[in-house]
């Protein structure tokens, strides 16, 4: 890491203090009750811990609040826990049985609303179907569905049963699909024929068919009849959701499992071509999931709480399912694309269900700030109380904008930062507590010990930029990577001794709020979604026209990232016809998430003496920039010069 690649630039000064009204009802209300929780937290991790984690439903009390140090560690061992079951049977006993769970709207406008006992019933019924296919406790299920209620429901039936799921966002493409099933061994997969997404249909049941030519372990198919389109169903592989849920029973226990039971794994990009599967187990997991929901989203019984996530993403698994349905709320899901009739759909959402707390990512504001305020503008948002952003760092402008014209200035807004392997929000605003600082996430959660620190392990003082660490280990982190804990170790605890690391630059300014500089490594932001830039180099090597790729980010305005890819062929130039060739070729071998934004054929790329490829000089050609800083390393000035002139 340089020093010059986390120089930061913002300067903000504005503050907004929680609005009397909101700090008057809310979950935690005081300073000093942040204070002393935050305090606790760290004196006494286990006690603060074990105390929350009463309020889940513990089949078997644990013996242990936390076992180990990082990077090994374990939290409630002995207890006997069910996420399942937390999330749904035990508000059967209570007047919430007939509340809405799920309030759910596809993108061609069909709605369909489940309360809890209804998601109980379904989630009963299929974990049933799950076992009649062969699914055990401690197999691979993967999830490969359009954000639709059997999303959840399935979801729910692995953990139900204590198989552990992998689900796979539906933008991914068949060889993602493959490389996944494989990574986890997965036994069966749960699919749809296809999904909506801005008026088209996604291909989900075609890509599982071709994914599974290359994943032997797959044994079984369950497919979701979503939109009627024509597919292959092989027989004694294939079968329909419907078929399957006719003639099964809706009863079924929740299996009694250990705390540290793999609840789900979920693939996420890091700085090499091969994906990580994130490893979270069940009682941690979940306890950081249902507090952190209280507490950043101050969930009430009559809230309608609506994050726009997909749950292939962390962020729908805990915000969208685990968290929300384990404190008993309701949840509303969207099937499609905001801009799907029209630029008008979220605005319209929120008002036709009364959504209060509305949590999104800076790359969707950014686009609802292209496509005008009238949209807004047009629609009543009074019901809203609470705003949430996530993904990637939130600028000033789009936060300004978020605040006046979707929160009317009398919404806080809580910029929460995490990870796919953090499993919960571990920075940000308490609604009701914190005065916020447009583009900060400010300060740690109770439970949370971060430090920004040199790769020693310092701490550094205000408005040095440096490496945001976690100094204490928390109950939803995750446990290792899947199949290889050698690379869990190496990846988030070989950069900073005795510190939990995964990739972000961040500064504390005077007031010791944080500000996160983005990733330090070769990690890209697409869209609030992470991408390693070896991935799409992998693909884009793959192709049998080229020698040689180097692929770097570059500033866009809607994506926050976009990517640049740097082509060396093996022979001859490049043509438009090859670059569209090589964009579906990233495409079919990632999925529509990794779509180059630009292909720049070069003779050759930018090198070291030793030959490493010096991404800084890529970066700032694809930003537009003129290159400071040192280049008397590079083996050839004649490339950059070069490069420059394509330019121009
Ligand atoms: O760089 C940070 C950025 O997203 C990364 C985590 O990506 P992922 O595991 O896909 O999870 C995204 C949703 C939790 C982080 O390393 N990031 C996430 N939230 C923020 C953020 N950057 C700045 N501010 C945030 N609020």
């Amino acid at each position: 890491m340089s020093s010059e690649s986390i120089q930061s630039t913002l300067q903000e000064t504005r503050s907004f203090a929680p609005p009397a009204s909101f700090v008057s009802q809310a979950n935690i209300s005081s300073v000093e009750q942040y204070q002393q929780m935050w305090q606790r937290g760290k004196d006494d991790p286990a006690g603060f811990w074990g105390d929350l984690a009463a309020e889940l439903h513990w089949f078997r009390k644990w013996d242990t609040v936390l076992e180990g140090e990082m990077p090994n560690t374990k939290w409630f061992t002995g207890g006997k826990i069910n996420a399942s079951f937390n999330c749904l049977d035990r508000h059967l006993t209570t007047w919430r049985k007939n509340k809405a769970a799920i309030i759910w709207e596809g993108e061609p406008g069909d709605t369909r609303v489940l309360t809890y006992q209804d998601l109980h019933r379904e989630v009963c019924k299929f974990a049933n179907v799950l076992k009649r296919l062969g699914v055990r406790t401690g197999d691979r299920v993967t999830l490969y569905l359009p954000l639709i209620p059997e999303l959840t429901i399935a979801m729910l039936a692995c953990a139900r049963i204590g198989a552990t799921h992998s689900i796979i966002f539906g933008g991914f493409s068949a060889d993602a699909v493959a490389d996944r099933n494989n990574d986890a061994e997965a036994k069966v997969i749960v699919t749809a024929d296809g999904g909506w997404r801005r008026g088209k249909e996604v291909l989900l049941k075609q890509a599982v068919d071709e994914s599974l030519k290359k994943s032997p372990t797959v044994q079984k198919v369950v497919v979701v009849r979503r939109t009627g389109m024509q597919v292959h169903m092989m027989p004694d592989r294939d079968y329909w959701w419907n078929d399957l849920m006719s003639d099964v029973s809706a009863d079924c226990d929740a299996v009694e499992l250990d705390s540290e039971h793999p609840l789900f794994i979920l693939y996420t990009s890091g700085s090499t071509g091969k994906p990580k599967g994130v490893v979270h187990t069940t009682g941690g997991y979940l306890l950081g999931a249902m507090m952190t929901s209280k507490w950043v989203f101050d969930l009430k019984e009559d809230d309608t709480y609506w994050c726009t996530a997909d749950i292939g993403w962390i962020t729908g698994h805990s915000y969208v399912a685990y968290g929300p349905l384990c404190n008993g709320s309701t949840v509303v899901m969207y099937e499609g694309a905001p801009n799907w009739p029209d630029e008008g759909r979220f605005w319209d959402i929120i008002e036709k269900y009364r959504v209060s707390v509305f949590y999104t990512a800076p790359t969707a504001i950014r686009a609802f700030i292209k496509w005008g305020d009238h949209w807004p503008a047009k629609y009543d948002l009074s019901s809203l109380r609470l705003l949430g952003s996530v993904g990637e760092p939130i600028n000033p402008e789009a936060w300004m904008w978020y605040h006046r014209m979707i929160g009317a200035e009398r919404c806080p807004i809580v910029d929460t930062w995490w990870q796919t392997e953090t499993g919960a929000i571990m920075l940000s605003p308490l609604p009701g507590v914190t005065p916020t600082k447009p583009g900060s996430c400010t300060q740690p959660l109770p439970g949370v010990v971060c430090d920004i620190v040199d790769k020693e392990g310092n701490s550094l003082g205000p408005n040095e930029g440096g490496l945001l660490v976690l100094r204490q280990p928390w109950p939803s982190m995750l446990r290792t990577l899947y199949g290889d804990h050698e690379r869990f170790v190496q990846t988030y605890f070989s950069t900073v001794p005795g510190c939990y690391f995964a990739g972000d630059g961040a500064r504390k300014d005077e007031d010791g709020y944080v500000w996160i500089m983005g990733r330090v490594d070769d990690v890209l932001n697409v869209a609030g979604h992470r991408l390693s830039t070896m991935e799409v180099e992998s693909a884009l090597v793959a192709h049998e026209a080229v020698a040689e790729a180097a692929v770097v980010g570059f500033p866009h305005d809607i994506k926050g990232e976009g990517i640049c890819c740097f082509v060396t062929l093996k022979s001859g130039d490049g043509s438009e016809a090859l670059e569209r060739d090589l964009i579906q070729h990233v495409r079919k071998q990632i999925g529509a998430l990794a779509t180059p934004d630009k292909i720049r054929f070069t003779p050759a790329l930018p090198k070291t003496r030793s030959g490493k490829i010096m991404r800084r000089l890529l970066r700032d050609i694809a930003a537009g920039r003129e290159s400071v800083g040192d280049t008397t390393t590079l083996e050839d000035l004649s490339v950059m010069a070069k490069l420059r002139e394509q330019e121009e």
